[in-house]
């Protein structure tokens, strides 16, 4: 399941990414030589002639589901921390970690068919009537999140709440225009 899930990604990617991330995942995709690639290879031939099938987009649009529930729960255990009097910065710093990681992940998962017209999801119609600035509300995150992570390597808690403030920002900078409250 996890293959297939990735294999779809990598379709998404090189049908709609244009911000260049995609193709470095494509390639870690293709170097990572396990047994799905060949079948990589098929789909992302395929998608350039056929439309994203629904049973695609609903596993992605489940797949995008999952990685913003990491996000807030890596979220959640930041602010949860910093409010402490003596923050564990190692949770803080593994928490920054996946929020670091899944950032620069965020333009991909929002390929053309996987919005409210197609099923149950948050995601606002204006994420594909406005993608430039929906791209730079995830390029604006991408920054905070890196800013956020790299003062969380150090232990001066007043950066660190500081870039954690910014990041938030970030975060309802794009909620409050494509994110359907519920
Ligand atoms: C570039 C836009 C963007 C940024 C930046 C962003 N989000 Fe979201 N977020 C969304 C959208 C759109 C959804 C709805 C996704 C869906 O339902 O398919 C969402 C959903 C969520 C969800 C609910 C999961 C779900 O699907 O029900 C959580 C939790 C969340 N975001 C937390 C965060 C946090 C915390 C940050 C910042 C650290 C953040 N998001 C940054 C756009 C963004």
């Amino acid at each position: 399941m996890r293959k297939m899930i990735a294999g779809i990604s990598v379709v998404l990617l090189v049908a709609c990414d244009s911000t260049g991330d995609g193709n470095e995942t494509l390639a870690q995709a293709n170097a990572s030589g396990n047994a799905a690639s060949a079948t990589l290879e098929n789909r992302v031939q395929q998608s350039d002639a056929t439309p994203l099938q629904k049973e695609q987009a609903l596993a992605l649009m489940e797949q995008r589901h999952e990685s913003y529930e990491k996000i807030g729960d890596a979220m959640t255990v930041i602010s949860r921390q910093l409010k402490a009097e003596n923050p564990g910065l190692g949770q803080v710093r593994t928490a920054a970690a996946t929020i670091t990681e899944l950032a620069p992940q965020v333009p991909s998962w929002f390929p053309a068919g996987t919005g409210p017209d197609i099923g149950k999801t948050e995601a606002r119609a204006e994420i594909w009537q406005k993608p430039e600035d929906f791209a730079a509300k995830a390029q604006a995150f991408r920054e905070a999140a890196t800013a956020f992570n790299t003062a969380a390597q150090g232990a001066d808690l007043a950066s660190i709440r500081s870039a954690h403030a910014n990041l938030g920002k970030s975060c309802k900078g794009c909620h409050d225009l494509y994110r359907e409250e519920e």
